[in-house]
């Protein structure tokens, strides 16, 4: 794992910003979206870059994480609205390289298979941008998820579903998702994990430095080759080697 300390949330969406951009140029490119306030300063720079710097989508193809099931693409909840309204819809990605689990079809099981088939048709995500929950979960793959899985529908976690109550009016959070799996998760031949925020520095510690475990779902990043995780200072707080990252990191910055 590569670790990245960072000063700032602005300074964590320019880092990862960067490793999507250097990629861009490089080609036609698939990435992996993950929705949520933790990559919100990413898509910030890469909208602030596409606009000022003319970085271009137009060449990507977009997969989503993960969905709610039961939610039509068009609800506003849904990660298809919310990744169109917090990115996609900011710069010239073409709509229809944007591929969503669909929540609402009619056989979920069937949903899923398809949607993992067509990441691989695509040739694979080649970056692959990831949030953390406060429980471990990367995507929506809940503590004691196969570290195989590959996408499928999970129950979603308490713990997940009240984090998420204040999107919904009461009573009416799913209960129910679709998500790619930590299998199709470490597929991706870049992993950039980001994270801010003293409520996630206990699971970016069981991530970085714990056993592997389906526990912590995201320590399966650990038998990633290429993850990079970027970290604001509050998030970073819990990890024991942090001397050792921060010479790690100058050192890899000069190369
Ligand atoms: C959500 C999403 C994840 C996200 C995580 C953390 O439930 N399914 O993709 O990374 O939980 O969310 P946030 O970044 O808002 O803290």
């Amino acid at each position: 794992m590569q670790i990245i300390l960072c000063d700032s949330a602005e300074q964590v969406g320019a880092r990862a910003a960067d490793l999507v951009e250097a990629r861009l140029r490089q080609g036609p490119a698939v990435l992996g979206l993950a929705t949520g306030g933790s990559p919100a300063s990413t898509y910030e720079e890469l909208i602030r870059r596409h606009r000022e710097e003319s970085l271009s989508f137009s060449q990507v193809t977009a997969f989503t994480l993960d969905e709610y099931a039961g939610l039509p693409a068009n609800h506003e909840q849904s990660y298809h609205s919310t990744i169109r309204r917090e990115f996609v819809d900011h710069v010239d990605l073409p709509l229809e390289q944007l591929l969503t689990p669909r929540g609402d079809a009619a056989d979920l099981v069937t949903e899923a298979d398809r949607y993992d088939a067509a990441i691989v048709a695509a040739g694979g995500i080649d970056i692959q941008i990831l949030g953390i929950g406060a429980n471990g979960h990367i995507g929506f793959n809940e503590p004691t998820s196969s570290l195989a899985s590959r996408t499928r529908v999970k129950t979603l976690a308490g713990a997940t579903r009240a984090d998420n109550a204040r999107f919904f009016p009461e009573g009416e959070v799913p209960r129910l998702c679709l998500t790619q799996g930590l299998g199709t998760i470490r597929d991706a031949k870049r992993a950039v994990l980001v994270a801010l925020g003293e409520n996630k520095a206990n699971a970016v510690r069981a991530m970085v430095e714990g056993p592997l475990s389906a526990h912590c779902p995201a320590s399966v990043l650990q038998l990633h080759q290429h993850a990079v995780i970027i970290l604001d200072p509050a998030a970073a707080s819990q990890l024991s080697l942090l001397d050792y990252y921060r010479e790690a990191q100058e050192l890899n910055d000069q190369l």
